[in-house]
């Protein structure tokens, strides 16, 4: 059967402040620079979703891209748009909230569910900034 990829983006504003918890805040800011600052920064950040499968030979699709969004929607989205990743995301406690770590938490929190819905999670990658984007393909 032909194996193809398809993507899904979501959309979703954030404030984080890059730092490690008990270096000073000029040290923070050595490694973090403005992205340490005290009082907080946000992203509009863009998340795409790739999925790999074999195409059902009578619906045409991997799988049903309403029911990926839902599962987004429900897992991520809800919990990261107009939220501070630093202190109101579950998934992210006790991680610093770089785009790195939050594409990792992300594929952890999507990827059983994916499987049940009977695809294959490929990658999670994370625009943070129009020139700064991270991926994760599940190493
Ligand atoms: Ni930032």
């Amino acid at each position: 059967m032909p194996i193809t990829y398809i993507t899904r983006r979501e959309r979703f504003s954030a404030a984080h402040r890059l730092f490690v918890e008990g270096y000073s805040d000029e040290k923070n800011n050595d490694i973090y620079g403005i992205c340490s600052r005290p009082n907080m920064h946000g992203h509009n950040y863009e998340l795409f979703v790739t999925i790999r499968g074999e195409v059902n030979p009578t619906t045409g699709y991997i799988m049903n891209l309403k029911l990926l969004s839902k599962l987004l929607k429900e897992k991520v989205i809800d919990k990261l748009d107009h939220s501070n990743i630093n202190i109101d995301v579950d998934f992210m406690k006790g991680l610093v909230s770089t785009t790195e770590n939050l594409a990792i938490a992300i594929w952890n929190c999507i990827e059983a569910d994916i499987k049940l819905l009977g695809a294959e999670l490929y990658k999670v990658k994370i625009q943070e900034t129009e020139n700064n984007f991270v991926e994760y393909m599940g190493e």
